[in-house]
């Protein structure tokens, strides 16, 4: 019987809602070197390009919708709450606010939010729609040119590892959706939770690198594969 679930989703759930995926086949990420735009160094040497870069991609949010898979997910987590079933966490390494929108109540952004800026001077996280490329005061202690987005860049450390480590030891099944399993520490999540004793599922395109972990894997498009996991969760309770 399963009480408490933890799910991590990748950059594979957002695909058929149109947002890019990370590693492209020609290995760029919208045409960039990712150490040209998801290091802190790239951010020290070229601000305004990495400012652009984020400001294009938080505008682009405007343009897309959350697919069927993100509202399959909503809707099992709701029915989790509604029931008293058990623990539900989503943990997403999406930069997008599509979870968001489909509605959550735990919903953890580990790799930061497109929608958030960070202040480098006084540490605020705030809420962020606009460009940052103009240097906006931070909202917290007023001073300019210090806000950079708030995006957890390589060689930064994850968000909320500590309720993400607590929620693993207590699950006893855990779904990774659309994601290749190629960036620690969310790669090992499933190694985690299987040390706690949990069933582990992969739900994803293609094989990726974890699938040889996972109890169990089915390949496919998330937008059907979430929905059709989602109503046999809901179908056995
Ligand atoms: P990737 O781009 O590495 O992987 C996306 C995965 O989704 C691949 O395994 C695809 O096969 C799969 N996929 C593509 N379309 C799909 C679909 N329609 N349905 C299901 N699966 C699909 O993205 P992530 O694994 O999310 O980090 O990348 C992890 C992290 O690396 C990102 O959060 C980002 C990046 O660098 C930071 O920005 C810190």
């Amino acid at each position: 019987m399963v009480r408490n679930i933890v799910i991590l989703t990748g950059a594979g759930i957002s695909a058929e809602s149109g947002v890019p995926t990370f590693r492209a086949a020609d290995g760029l990420w919208e045409g960039h070197r990712v150490e040209d735009v998801a290091t802190p160094e790239a951010f020290r040497r070229n601000p305004a390009l990495v400012q652009t870069f984020y400001d294009q991609r938080r505008a682009f949010l405007g343009q897309v919708v959350p697919n069927a898979a993100h509202l399959a997910l909503a809707r099992l987590e709701a029915q989790w709450r509604e029931r008293g079933l058990g623990e539900f966490l989503l943990v997403t390494q999406n930069v997008d606010d599509l979870h968001d929108r489909a509605g959550h109540n735990r919903l953890l952004h580990m790799h930061g939010e497109l929608n958030s800026a960070l202040c480098t001077a006084c540490g605020a996280a705030r809420p962020w729609r606009g460009p940052l490329i103009d240097d906006p005061a931070c909202p917290a202690c007023q001073r300019s040119g210090s806000l950079r987005p708030d995006i957890v860049w390589f060689g930064e450390m994850p968000y909320h590892m500590d309720a993400i480590g607590d929620a693993l030891s207590r699950c006893d099944l855990f779904v990774s959706i659309g994601t290749s399993g190629a960036v620690y520490p969310a790669a090992g999540f499933v190694q985690w939770a299987k040390d706690a004793g949990a069933r582990t599922l992969e739900l994803n395109l293609e094989p990726s690198a974890g699938t040889p972990m996972f109890d169990e894997a089915r390949h496919g498009p998330a937008g059907t594969l979430v929905p059709a996991w989602v109503e046999e969760m809901l179908g056995a309770l």
